[in-house]
């Protein structure tokens, strides 16, 4: 049931609503628009949802009783008036101790629509090809020039991974599904955001993603010698900003979340 659409306002007193069914869930859906998602859950004591995850940024608001949730490994202690936000993908489970009712609102996060030019979109994906087939190998280089002349960076990093070459292999990865995807950036939603709390993890800053993006298209060059041509090397220097741009900002949303 939806209660209201989006196109008139109004007003409802949440208590008025609440249902609580004889076991499990009851849910009304409060209102829907192309973004977001307020839905007010009645929960029976004993009720309990399993671990899982959301695509969608998510709030939960307590309006009555007592509850658990487990937010990334971490109890929270539902009762009125909390309020919780989840980021999209962050592994979540929840018990009612009591009914317990409050209202879920879901929201898009949308990755900004960056501006590339169709030139660059053309010349990025063109190339997809050749970092299927070298990937590996360009981002094994990448690493050799990064830890060489920014030793530094080491630090941040689980050497075993690179050893193994697992990590080469993530970041290959990466960097292809974005060659396929530059022109439909929400298919990478949910790479961008996986990276990004590996990012943040691991305390990856800003000012870091020129050096990679300098070591990145040195070892495109290494690697692909003659057959690179400087109108490519142009297109990925642009393209690699773009890519920047998108987990600089996911991740400062994510920094600032950890603070407040
Ligand atoms: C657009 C540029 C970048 C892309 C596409 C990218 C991609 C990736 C990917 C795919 C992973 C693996 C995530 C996972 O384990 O699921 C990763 C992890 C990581 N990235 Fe990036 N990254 C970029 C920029 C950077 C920058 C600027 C730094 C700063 C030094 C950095 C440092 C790291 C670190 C420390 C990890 C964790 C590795 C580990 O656990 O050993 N990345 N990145």
């Amino acid at each position: 049931m939806t209660v209201a659409t989006p196109k008139n306002s109004f007003n409802v007193t949440l208590q008025d609503l609440i249902e609580y069914p004889n076991s499990g869930i009851l849910s009304k859906v409060l209102l829907k628009d192309n973004n977001s998602q307020y839905s007010l859950f009645c929960l029976a004591a004993g009720t309990e949802i399993d671990e899982h995850t959301s695509t969608r940024n998510a709030v939960i608001s307590v309006v009555e009783g007592k509850g658990n949730l487990n937010l990334e490994g971490k109890d929270i202690a539902l009762a009125p008036g909390v309020f919780v936000f989840m980021p999209a993908n962050a592994p979540h489970a929840l018990q009612a101790k009591e009914n317990l009712a409050f209202v879920l609102i879901l929201s898009e996060y949308a990755p900004k629509k960056q501006k590339v030019s169709q030139e660059t979109i053309d010349l990025v994906k063109s190339t997809a090809v050749v970092l299927k087939q070298h990937g590996k190998t360009i981002t094994t280089r990448m690493y050799e020039i990064m830890f060489d002349k920014y030793p530094q960076v080491k630090a941040q990093f689980d050497m075993s991974a690179q050893a193994n070459g697992t990590q080469p292999a993530k970041l290959a990865n990466a960097v292809y599904s974005y060659a396929v995807h530059i022109d439909d950036l929400e298919r990478l939603k949910s790479m961008v955001e996986k990276i990004a709390h590996r990012h943040v993890k691991t305390h990856v800053l800003p000012e870091q993603y020129p050096l990679v993006g300098e070591c990145l298209l040195q070892a495109i060059k290494d690697v692909l010698g003659d057959a690179e041509t400087e109108e490519m090397m142009t297109a990925w220097t642009e393209a690699y900003q773009v890519l920047a741009e998108i987990f600089i900002d996911r991740e400062q949303q994510i920094y600032q979340m950890a603070v407040q």
